[in-house]
């Protein structure tokens, strides 16, 4: 019987804590102002949930427990102290499988031994038998009988869960660059992805009348494969959904599990992980303007801007310097400053906000615009911005400052590049048609820092912008460049 059912009402009371926290925790965590707090709070909940399950399960061994969490807590804590903030997304990649694998694992220990995890029910036969847990039946063997009920979340939570594993490791290689990102299509993948699908389905309806070893590891073997097929035909581009939507599998993978276990604590904390990884993703893929039947197709960010990207560079352009940017600027009535993957790739949002600060001196007006997929994460942009100090008041989302272009000096595109491309709005042969973009070509002077003329952005798509007659190129490290323009202001 399912232990949920019959706890202390302390144990009840904990886990509705933890399950507040994490709520209050997602909360903050929408806002850079609260997503400290946010933080703590969650830390918090899991510190409650953790020790609250601790409490009241009959653990075999805690000295072996604390030492697991020890170890699982350095490899964390170094782990997150070393990685840069440009290879959050593959770190993010590399723990969902983590969750994927802890899943399968946990309905693994539960398929092999129903009677420790409390689900399986008693049913004696022939030989004497002694439980797990000492208790000796004499004269008769033990054969477990697991409910239907728990077969059905054993088998959703490790099938999710192995999706989860295999996937996140193919989005971690792609994303690491020990894959290429390129969409690898195999012939009639829709038909052998349908069909496994179907498979795995019917398998797990399956296993609610035949508990046999070759069922649950049938699910577990074709789930593998199909988490891998699953992404493996993706592109880069669309990584970033990707990553998100597994993050959703991983909560319902352990939500799934949450329920075999009894637990409330992992049911809540899954159900949120879950519903919160499909509403990023969903956000995500408004923002890219890709349907999510589409990114799960795959297919998507293929080879077909490389031909345009390296066309385009005879073009000619306008090249400008530090002290020519830092001229135009000082004379601006309003600067907008365009972020993206390159002025993190550079460090450079401590001088971008001391050059912001040293405009408003001069009374220019400073905004900051941010593109929801700018950088290669969520918020990536906002994270390092608000590292730096930006008053979160300076920083515009793409729908609130679009319509400021037409009206602004200068747009101050550091390291973005995609995000700015007109090609998303004009050229239908574009990977990044569709995708909702700055206007900074409407901005009087465009001021686009990168370092060379061919290094082309995620997409691998020239930009039109670097040709226009309003438009300089400040080519450099991001960082330089801005400390430059810093130097040539205060002379
Ligand atoms: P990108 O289009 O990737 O452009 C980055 C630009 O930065 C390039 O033009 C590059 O040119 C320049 N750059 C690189 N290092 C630099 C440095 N040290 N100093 C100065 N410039 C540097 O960036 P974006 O505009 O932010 O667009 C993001 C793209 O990533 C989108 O296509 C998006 O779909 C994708 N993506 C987003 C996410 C999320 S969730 N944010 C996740 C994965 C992928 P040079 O090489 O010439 O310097």
């Amino acid at each position: 019987m399912h232990e949920a059912i019959d706890m202390p009402a302390w144990v009840g009371i904990a886990y509705l804590v933890a399950g507040v926290c994490f709520i209050l925790a997602l909360r903050g965590l929408s806002s850079p102002a609260t997503a400290r707090r946010g933080n703590r709070l969650g830390i918090f909940g899991m510190g409650v949930a953790v020790a609250t399950t601790l409490l009241t399960h009959d653990v075999a061994s805690l000295p072996e427990i604390l030492i697991a969490i020890a170890i699982g807590g350095g490899i964390g804590l170094f782990t997150a102290k070393k990685i840069a903030m440009t290879d959050m997304p593959q770190l993010v990649a590399g723990f969902h499988s983590l969750v994927g694998l802890a899943a399968v694992l946990v309905a693994a220990a539960a398929y092999l031994n129903p009677v420790a995890f409390g689900i399986a029910e008693v049913v004696r036969t022939g030989i004497a038998y002694t439980m797990p847990d000492g208790t000796t039946y004499a004269g008769g063997m033990v054969q477990t009988f697991i409910p239907p009920a728990s077969r059905i979340e054993m088998g959703l939570g490790v099938a999710i869960g192995a999706i989860t594993f295999s996937g996140s490791i193919i989005a971690f290689l792609k994303l690491a660059g020990k894959m290429s990102g390129k969409p690898i299509m195999l012939p009639g993948r829709h038909v052998i992805n349908l069909s496994l699908l179907a498979a795995i389905v019917g398998l797990v309806g399956y296993f609610t009348i035949d508990q046999s070893a070759w069922v649950f590891w049938t699910i577990t073997a074709l789930s593998f494969v199909i988490g891998f097929l699953l992404i493996v035909p993706i592109g880069g581009a669309d990584m970033p959904v990707v990553v998100s939507m597994l993050n959703s599998y991983s909560g319902w993978a352990a939500a799934a599990m949450g329920f075999t276990l009894g637990n409330t604590a992992m049911i809540i904390t899954g159900a949120l992980v879950g519903s919160s990884g499909a509403i990023l993703s969903y956000i995500m893929c408004r923002a890219m303007n890709r349907s999510f039947i589409s990114v799960i197709a795959g297919g998507f960010g293929g080879d077909a801007a490389a031909g345009s990207a390296a066309a385009a560079t005879d073009r000619p352009w306008k090249r400008g310097s530090a002290e020519d940017a830092a001229f135009l600027m000082q004379q601006a009535e309003q600067v907008i400053i365009v972020p993206g993957y390159g002025m993190a790739v550079a460090q450079a949002q401590h001088a971008l906000r001391e050059m912001g600060d040293l405009l408003k001196k001069e009374g220019v007006r400073v905004k900051y615009a941010i593109h929801p997929v700018a950088g290669r994460m969520p918020g990536h942009m906002n994270v390092l911005l608000a590292e730096a100090n930006v008053p979160y008041d300076d920083v515009f989302e793409l729908e609130d400052i679009n319509g400021e272009f037409a009206q602004t000096d200068v747009a101050f595109v550091i390291g973005a590049n995609d995000v700015t491309n007109p090609a998303a709005k004009t050229d239908k042969t574009s990977p990044i048609y569709g995708m909702p973009v700055l206007d900074v070509e409407k901005a009087k002077t465009v001021l686009f820092v990168k370092r060379s003329m061919g290094g082309v952005g995620y997409a691998g798509v020239d930009n039109s912008v670097f040709y226009m007659d309003n438009t300089m190129m400040l080519l450099a490290d991001a960082k330089k460049m801005v400390d430059d323009i810093v130097k040539a202001m205060a002379h």
